[in-house]
């Protein structure tokens, strides 16, 4: 099965980013740890900082790949556009974040991008992104 994890803006500064709510591993250390949880599975990973290339890559891999998972970071938020992109595509999507979004300001509690979702896994840390590749396994 083939899988893709596509990351939103700042997560590319995980590990030196606020490192009491997104912890002190960057994604590159966490994803070489999860690929070896998955051994049979093909799992890639993409970032952007930019709304456009989320989308790009949303419609890139979304009739082929039997799984997305998205962490849109503040895009979550803020998004119609990545929302839609994510009801356009075939291939299923759920939703991820590394905090608690519930737990934070209230800005962080509306999501766009949800009710398009096969379902949202957050406030498990890093491990929300294990979590989601087992809920499709
Ligand atoms: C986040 C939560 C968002 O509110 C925030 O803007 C992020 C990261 C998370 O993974 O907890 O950048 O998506």
């Amino acid at each position: 099965m083939n899988f893709l994890i596509i990351n939103g803006p700042n997560l590319n500064l995980l590990g030196k980013r606020e490192p009491n709510i997104y912890g002190d591993s960057s994604f590159e250390s966490y994803f070489e740890k999860l690929k070896e949880n998955f051994p049979n599975t093909k799992l890639s990973y993409y970032q952007s900082n930019i709304e456009g290339e989320i989308i790009n890559k949303l419609h890139e891999v979304g009739f082929d790949y039997d799984g997305i998972i998205l962490n849109a970071a503040a895009y979550t938020h803020t998004s119609i556009a990545i929302a839609d992109a994510v009801k356009a595509i075939k291939t299923p999507v759920v939703e991820v974040h590394i905090s608690n979004t519930h737990g934070r300001e209230e800005f962080r509690h509306k999501s766009f991008i949800a009710k398009n979702a096969k379902g949202v896994i957050l406030g498990f840390g890093l491990d929300s992104y294990k979590l989601a590749i087992q809920s499709f396994l």
